[in-house]
């Protein structure tokens, strides 16, 4: 216990620290600038024991109820300055608890950071970040973030690990459900919204959070969509589709980075000083810290690019890592290899700096407890507006596949309904893998919601099948369920255990034998609705060609059962749209909407000198950009204000879209552009511009769009960025291949 006399001195030369950084700061000084003097200040006092173990992640240990989830040897290294930051220590009383050890009993009373996997919400969930995406609605996504940031920071959190912005073209990747699916340009502007929300427009505040950028980079295109598999891209691809998500993470100013477990180049991301000093550093001027993923320094080892964990840890440091997450290389090694000259005390320094500063940015040294005041965590967690705020995202996010004769949505005035799937009244599922605090007790389920919605219609419910068994013993139930209903409705698809991390499948069809139900129960001829749930696309081909209405309900969160049920009875029309491609096989995987056109192109004929399958369409199950509506929607009248334009200029054009149906609703309108000549190879298409726009029945709206010659850049044989000049098309449309209108104009010098 350090004495109160060592202590008091301590905190009056930090004291005396800030009030001579501060008033020298002058008024025109930026605040980091006050900052980086303060920090300065700080490291000229540390040991070196005291800078590494400011470089040093843990986690909590075992008991999740005990006062302060740490054991008393962590505490103590705590105090002895060997911990700096912690993951998975939650709660404003514990929290305040180990930040007092930091701040009361070490020597230099350094502030902590706790982090959070908080990818989708912290207590109340909000649908997985690829259901998200699907809403197309970026205020409705940064605000779900700012919601998830609110309610952790109110829980004695304050660095999340989100947003994970890695591109995926593979649906057997597991992880595809925490992106925002296969477009870099989309990617990119959903990356932004989110540390939007989670940092707020200033880090000092009470409620708002680090956020985190990862996985840095490229790890959305494992080879064979094997989970921690390597990455073999081109640097074409890794600078066309998996490096612009994170700079606009940076321009949206996140403060941290996280390196992937995979590699570039053949250079593990951890050791990449491409990646973490070239790129963020040199390229980028990124100036917040980098923290490996769990345990990639000794990683290295399996990886055969070190020898030992002290050999890990010199390649880290150098080439460009702050923070290790749980390997402990950096605080067992880095002292001896200063002693040995391996690694100077300046390579040390840099990385503290740049902790240091983010900690000052949170504000922690002028209020260390500002993130654990239980007050807050009282009336700022699991409100009704949070919950109301999930279940309208959770709304906006469902895609509606199928709708044949419109036979959604459902009328309220049905007697029986039957509610059969394992999904139907699992309120785990509903939660999905980064479940963070969220609890089951606190979920709606499907069944629960449908049952709100219309108290006086029976819903008779059987689960009739689990996920992944080979027990056929519920099925009679479920078919006897079924017998006695007007309308049966199919909860089925993945558990939360399906996607999510180190849960890659090389089948993408739905598990188990759900589908052995699903055809008995077909046979009963009754008008069937199912509603998938699904981390990732899967092959539902069967169900799309028997099955007249699909809804993508994702992993929906914790007001899932009520939005699923409030677009089952019209109470909300569908709005979404798919931000990644359902192959129709796991054949064609990768498949994305902006393939290249190839020399032979599949023009439909019947030639087979083209680039097809023998046995199967190129044509993906459903595509990108692609939803549904109760309604439907016109679009006319493209006017393209100028056909020449020059480099500086800008593209202006309008169009004219009307909802010419019976209820109101929401498009996504989607512009797509085609470089038709150009000295390298490119898409057939690239999303360039999306508006969501609601019409009432009959409503016309005038949409007008612009777009600049640098938003037509392309990368040229020498990787350069540039922008030629040209003819392009102009495709807009309802999705990726339901292209409504077509226009043409010219790129000139
Ligand atoms: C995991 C994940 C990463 C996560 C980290 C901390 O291995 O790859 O996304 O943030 O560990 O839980």
């Amino acid at each position: 216990m350090i004495k109160k006399s060592r202590f008091l001195i301590w905190s009056i030369t930090l004291v005396v620290i800030y009030m001579v950084t501060s008033c020298n700061t002058s008024e025109n000084k930026t605040i980091t600038d006050s900052y980086e003097r303060k920090v300065d200040s700080l490291l000229s006092l540390m040991t070196l024991t005291e800078k590494i173990g400011q470089l040093n992640l843990v986690g909590r240990d075992g008991n999740r109820n005990s006062a302060t989830q740490i054991g008393p040897k962590k505490a103590n290294d705590i105090r002895k300055g060997l911990v700096g930051n912690l993951i998975g220590v939650v709660g404003a009383a514990p929290n305040r608890e180990v930040q007092r050890i930091a701040v009361e009993e070490s020597r230099l009373g350094i502030p902590l950071l706790f982090a959070r996997d908080v990818i989708h919400g912290y207590k109340t969930l909000t649908p997985i970040p690829l259901a998200e995406a699907a809403s197309w609605d970026l205020e409705a996504i940064e605000k779900s973030a700012r919601i998830a940031a609110i309610e952790a920071s109110a829980s004695g959190i304050n660095w999340t690990y989100a947003p994970m912005v890695d591109i995926s073209r593979d649906p057997r990747w597991g992880r595809v459900m925490e992106g925002a699916g296969e477009d870099p340009y989309y990617g990119s502007l959903v990356a932004a919204a989110r540390v939007r929300g989670f940092q707020g427009d200033d880090l000092s505040k009470e409620n708002t959070i680090l956020a985190c950028a990862k996985h840095f980079a490229g790890y959305g295109s494992p080879m064979a969509g094997r989970e921690y598999s390597i990455i073999d891209v081109s640097m074409r691809e890794l600078y066309e589709v998996h490096l612009p998500p994170f700079e606009a993470a940076l321009n949206a100013s996140v403060g941290t980075y996280m390196t992937s477990f995979t590699e570039v180049n053949a250079v593990p991301a951890t050791v990449s000083k491409f990646l973490l000093t070239d790129i963020l550093r040199e390229q980028w001027n990124f100036d917040g810290f980098v923290v490996t993923d769990w345990s990639t320094i000794t990683q290295l080892m399996e990886h055969g690019v070190a020898a030992d964990s002290s050999s890990a840890a010199v390649a880290s440091i150098k080439a460009g890592v702050d923070m290790d997450m749980g390997s402990q290389a950096f605080v067992r090694n880095l002292e001896n290899l200063v002693k040995e000259k391996k690694v100077s005390e300046k390579d040390i320094d840099i990385a503290v700096r740049r902790i240091l500063l983010a900690k000052y940015r949170l504000g922690l040294f002028e209020d260390p407890y500002k993130y654990t005041n239980p007050e807050r965590e009282k009336t700022e967690v699991l409100t009704p507006q949070n919950r109301e705020a999930a279940r309208e995202m959770a709304q906006k996010s469902m895609v509606l596949l199928k709708n044949e004769n419109q036979l959604l949505p459902l009328s309220k005035s049905l007697k029986t309904v039957a509610v059969i799937g394992p999904v139907a009244d699992d309120p785990r599922t509903h939660m999905g893998r980064w479940k963070a605090e969220g609890e089951r007790k606190d979920v709606i389920t499907l069944l629960h919601g449908l049952k709100k919605k219309l108290p006086n219609t029976k819903f008779l419910y059987a689960k009739g099948v689990d996920y992944d068994t080979k027990d056929r013993s519920g099925f009679l139930e479920a078919i006897s369920v079924a017998k006695q209903a007007e309308v049966v409705v199919l909860a089925i698809g993945e558990s939360q255990k399906h996607s999510g991390e180190a849960s890659s499948r090389a089948s993408i069809d739905i598990p188990g034998i759900q589908m052995e139900l699903v055809k008995k129960l077909h046979t009963l001829g009754k008008p069937m609705v199912v509603v998938l749930y699904n981390g990732r696309p899967l092959t539902i081909n069967w169900i799309n060609d028997h099955i007249p209405a699909i809804l993508e309900a994702w992993i929906p969160g914790t007001e899932g059962g009520n939005a699923i049920a409030d677009i089952l009875f019209g109470d909300y029309n569908p709005s979404g749209k798919l931000p990644i491609t359902f192959p129709y096989s796991v054949g064609q995987i990768p498949i994305f909407y902006s393939y290249k056109n190839t020399g032979r192109p599949d023009d439909g004929s019947d030639t087979k000198w083209a680039s097809k399958y023998y046995d199967i369409p190129n044509e993906p199950l459903y595509p990108f950009g692609y939803g549904l509506s109760y309604t439907n929607f016109k679009y006319s009248d493209l006017k393209i204000k100028k056909s020449k334009v020059t480099m500086s200029d800008t593209i202006t054009f309008s169009m004219s879209i009307t909802n010419a149906g019976k209820v109101p609703g929401e498009e996504v309108i989607q512009v797509y552009t085609r470089d038709l000549l150009a000295s390298v190879t490119r898409p057939v298409k690239e999303l360039k511009r999306f508006k969501k726009v609601l019409l009432k029945p009959g409503e016309t709206k005038t949409i007008s769009f612009s777009i600049t010659a640098n938003d037509l850049k392309l990368l040229n044989e020498q990787l350069q960025w540039i922008t030629e000049p040209g003819e392009f098309q102009l495709l807009i449309g309802s999705s990726s291949s339901d292209i409504r209108l077509e226009g043409k104009f010219e790129l000139i010098e």
